[in-house]
């Protein structure tokens, strides 16, 4: 397996430039040592305008920088040693004028400096004014950063600091965040276009009342983040949950199994892979009422019938796809999820143990078994659903070398 990435354990250069948002990086800060990154902070005369230092070194416990020439260490280089140090780089915000010397190999200070000695990923998240963020000179300097390999996380849209409305705000932190893990993650699923199920399907009775079941869709969305974070391009069709789909994910909402299907369908002459985590439900009403049922006999029978069954579907029509299927069981789990993996044309099977403590639906962890084709067995201990997400994606791109030769 290869290893799961987040930011536990990570050093990672924090640099800060002189923009209004300069405060959303202490807070930017803090979630990545919540995570148990270790970041050393490198600040430019501008960003102290806005923000101290102390700030910034009372959050990361370590010290920040903000001059070439009084290095903090005697006998040091000091951008050097950071620059060799330093796993990943964030710059947030990015102001016109740095991402303009990052474009031009302009070292005229601390952060500049240590990022042209640096051999790390680079993620750049530029803020400012909507005419300065669309001004041929900053794209052109965007475009060049882009060319070069740099991570640029694209400011969002919305009312600015300086009065004006448009693009130029700074990306969400979760957003910058989850680049940060994907410019450490392998990208070796560059090219692959998934297409991820995930949720619960609600089958309706009538206007107010539905039959489904306890998928929270967190399982479904780790492996679309995670199908991200390395690279893909991945489309995520969720049921309904309470959840805020990854970062970068095309997402769609359906409600019923019908409609599931259809998106599914609607995605699949694109899909170069298709992970149905999805908890579809097998039977619906046979008839979806129009007006609320009203209580009158003390028993109430309902008629259900087949509702699609999506992945036999896509298995029929699998072509060079691979194909991955789960199992929820709660007996006999490795025989009736090879029983799947085989009926459904699957190439794997995560076969879930939905009784085990800390596992299955709802959890934040997960208990599986990975089933291949020609008998292999992978058996996982309980981890994160991200880590879970992980061993998939592994497994994914392991079949495609094979099919490569
Ligand atoms: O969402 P969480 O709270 O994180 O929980 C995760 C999970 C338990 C839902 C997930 O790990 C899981 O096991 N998903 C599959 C649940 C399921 O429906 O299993 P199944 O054995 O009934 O179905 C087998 C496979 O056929 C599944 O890939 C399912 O998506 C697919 N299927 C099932 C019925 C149907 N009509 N169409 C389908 O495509």
């Amino acid at each position: 397996m290869t290893p799961f990435v987040d930011l536990k354990g990570k050093r990672v250069i924090l640099g800060v430039t002189g923009g209004i948002a300069a405060y959303k990086a202490a807070e930017l800060l803090r979630l990545m040592v919540k995570e148990g990154a270790q970041v050393w902070t490198v600040m430019t005369k501008a960003a102290t305008e806005f923000v101290t230092p102390l700030t910034f070194q009372a959050l990361s416990g370590n010290p920040v920088r903000t001059d070439m020439f009084s290095p903090l260490q005697e006998g040091q280089i000091e951008h050097i040693a950071l620059a060799d140090l330093a796993q990943v780089a964030i710059v947030a915000p990015a102001t016109a004028n740095f991402i303009a010397k990052l474009a031009h190999g302009i070292a005229d200070d601390m952060l500049t400096t240590t990022l042209l000695a640096t051999k790390c990923p680079i993620v750049v998240c530029p803020a400012m004014n909507v005419n300065m963020y669309n001004h041929p000179a900053t794209q052109a300097n965007l475009h060049v950063l882009k060319e070069r390999g740099v991570w640029v996380v694209e400011p969002e849209e919305g009312e600015l600091a300086c009065g004006w409305e448009g693009k130029g705000r700074l990306a969400e932190l979760d957003t910058i965040v989850e680049t940060a893990r994907c410019a450490l993650s392998p990208q070796d699923m560059v090219g692959e276009r998934v297409v991820v199920t995930a949720g619960p399907t609600w089958e309706a009775l009538d206007p107010v009342r539905f039959i489904s079941n306890r998928s929270s869709g967190k399982m479904g969305f780790s492996v679309a983040r995670i199908a991200k974070r390395r690279g893909a391009s991945v489309t995520l069709i969720s049921g309904p949950t309470a959840l805020k789909p990854p970062p970068g994910v095309k997402f769609l909402t359906v409600e019923s199994a019908r409609q599931m299907r259809d998106a599914v369908m609607e995605h699949l002459e694109e899909a170069t892979v298709v992970v149905k985590a999805a908890a579809v439900a097998d039977y619906c009403p046979l008839e979806a009422k129009r007006e609320k049922i009203k209580k009158e006999s003390e028993i109430w029978s309902i008629s259900l019938g087949r509702t699609p069954d999506i992945l036999s579907e896509v298995g029929a029509r699998k072509g060079e796809r691979i194909l991955v299927g789960f199992a929820a069981e709660t007996h006999e789990l490795i025989s009736n999820a090879r029983e799947k993996l085989e009926r459904k044309n699957l190439d794997w099977i995560v076969a879930n143990d939905v009784t085990y403590p800390g596992a299955g639906f709802g959890r934040d962890t997960n208990k599986v078994t990975l089933l291949g084709r020609g008998g292999v067995v992978v058996d996982l201990p309980l981890m994160s659903k991200d880590e879970v997400a992980w061993a998939i994606v592994d497994k994914i791109v392991e079949s495609r070398r094979c099919a490569r030769g």
